[in-house]
């Protein structure tokens, strides 16, 4: 018996749905970098692991932020070009699994964006404000983005890159509130304006192209407020440079994710993703607290799902299971439902770190769950998010006052019809789900489910990760358009129609 009724407000557009909003995040920490993407037995000629940069290729992976994280506002990006690499300590993280908090690095400014055109994604570079300054963070700029005639531009030449890179995202340090610098936010919002002074963004004189800039901002929303009232208060005033402002929220932090089978941990651990969605709307507000003549973004910089496995002695590896995935699915709808004021989203961390997308093991890499969360998601990239209305059953999450509603949903509209995703966030059962479109009489519909016949903590490896893949699945179409789909506990579905 349907229990579950989603409407599609198929002309009550939000916004555009950024691609960015399914951006990535990668640090120098743990096997993120050395043995997960670079550096290893299956290396190409240039040092970066083929396997793994095939797979990242393979889905439509929009931006992607380096190179941290803690480890930005401890790295010197001279140490990671030309000849001379200066092995230094990692003064965050450990790297690889030998436990060595040391960065040798082999892998810096040219190798990172080499990767991200090989993947077609837009680079993301977190300048260093903790333990930097603004002269530095104004070369890495000039060095990467300028054409002209500089010692800084030709080091770059020499270095083997002729044409500037084009880097569209420069982040003014990150979590300076916390290993970024302890800082207030009075403070941050001083060292933010002195930085994007020098980072030349006021009249885009030292940059032959336009980028934005980002600043850190927390989950803890006075400081939000108290940083953009001060951020205002120069001779910018209301045209102070910054683009977008970010937060990280990670959730899951108290459960184990191999030994829990406890359903109402599940309930717990879905019900704090979903106060995404909450911060997205606080933090907005801080925004709009402030008169200001710019348009400022939210970025969710880092999110996703951090167990107790995920330590520093472990490289923050955890599990990929499909509870993650879940979790992922109702995090990019609420991306969706928010596109009017989102501007970037960046799971954490793309390869072998927490919620990553890849895993590796030696010679093997495979998808993870959440890498096909992403995929099934990706035709929202570049379309309208519709006003989605979803009645579903919820239940008490225990140890918390909120419930959880047992599905989400999210639709967007774009030149290929109308693409509806739906999660059913319920370990326990199935339900049965009406979707009745606003003023569209689908008849041509094709739906493809993830995890049927999963448990939700089910743990991929290099063996069985095929069965994680899509499967095609039958969504009912009655007289009036009305579709129906019995979604089994546990899965997320996109159903496309024209
Ligand atoms: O992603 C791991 C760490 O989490 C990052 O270095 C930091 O920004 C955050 O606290």
């Amino acid at each position: 018996m349907t229990d579950t009724r989603v409407t599609v407000h198929a002309a009550a557009r939000i916004d555009e749905i950024e691609p960015a909003l399914h951006g990535h995040f990668s640090e120098h920490l743990g096997r993120c970098i050395y043995d997960g993407m670079y550096h290893d037995e299956t290396a190409d000629g240039e040092g970066f692991r083929e396997d793994v940069v095939s797979l990242l290729a393979d889905i439509e992976l929009p931006v992607l932020r380096w190179p941290g994280g803690c480890f930005a506002d401890d790295y010197h990006w001279e140490d990671g070009v030309g000849d001379d690499r200066p092995r230094r300590r990692n003064l965050f993280w450990a790297q690889g699994r030998e436990e060595v908090p040391e960065e040798p690095n082999t892998f810096g400014t040219h190798e990172f964006l080499e990767l991200c055109e090989r993947i077609d994604a837009d680079p993301y570079l977190a300048l260093n404000v903790g333990s930097g300054d603004p002269q530095e963070a104004a070369d890495w700029v000039e060095y990467c983005t300028y054409g002209g005639d500089t010692e800084l531009a030709d080091r770059r030449r020499a270095n083997g890159r002729d044409e500037p890179f084009d880097v569209p995202y420069w982040g003014i340090g990150n979590e300076n509130w916390g290993c970024g610098g302890r800082m207030s936010p009075e403070q941050y919002a001083r060292e933010y304006r002195r930085f994007a002074t020098y980072v030349g963004t006021i009249d885009h004189l030292l940059a032959d192209q336009d980028f934005d800039l980002i600043a850190c901002g927390f989950e803890d929303h006075e400081w939000n407020r108290r940083f953009m009232e001060e951020v205002s208060k120069s001779a910018w005033g209301a045209e102070f440079p910054l683009d977008h402002l970010t937060l990280h929220h990670y959730y899951g932090r108290t459960m184990s994710i191999v030994e829990t089978d406890d359903e109402d941990k599940y309930d717990q651990f879905l019900v704090e993703a979903l106060e995404m969605n909450e911060h997205i709307e606080r933090i907005a507000a801080a925004i709009n607290a402030t008169a200001t003549t710019r348009d400022i973004g939210v970025i969710i910089d880092e999110w996703g799902a951090w167990h107790t496995e995920a330590v520093s002695e472990t490289g923050l590896e955890q599990p990929g299971t499909v509870i993650d995935g879940l979790s992922a699915a109702a995090v990019l709808d609420i991306f969706n439902h928010n596109a009017d004021v989102m501007t970037m989203g960046n799971i954490a961390q793309t390869v072998n770190v927490l919620q990553c997308l890849v895993e590796t093991e030696g010679e093997d890499a495979w998808a993870r769950p959440t890498y096909h969360v992403f995929d099934l998601y990706s035709p929202h990239q570049g379309n309208d998010a519709v006003r989605t209305t979803v009645d579903a059953p919820v239940r008490d999450a225990e140890r918390t006052d909120d419930d959880l509603p047992l599905v989400g949903a999210s639709a967007s509209v774009g030149e290929d019809g109308t693409y509806v995703t739906l999660t059913n966030l319920d370990v326990r059962g199935a339900h049965e789900v009406e979707i009745d479109v606003e003023g569209a009489d689908p008849t041509a519909v094709d739906a493809q489910i993830l995890f049927e016949g999963q448990e939700p903590d089910a743990v991929v490896d290099a063996d069985n990760a095929a069965s994680f893949e899509p499967a095609a699945f039958d969504v009912g179409v009655g007289n009036d358009g009305t579709l129906t789909a019995e979604l089994p506990p546990s899965t997320v579905l996109g159903v496309s129609f024209e």
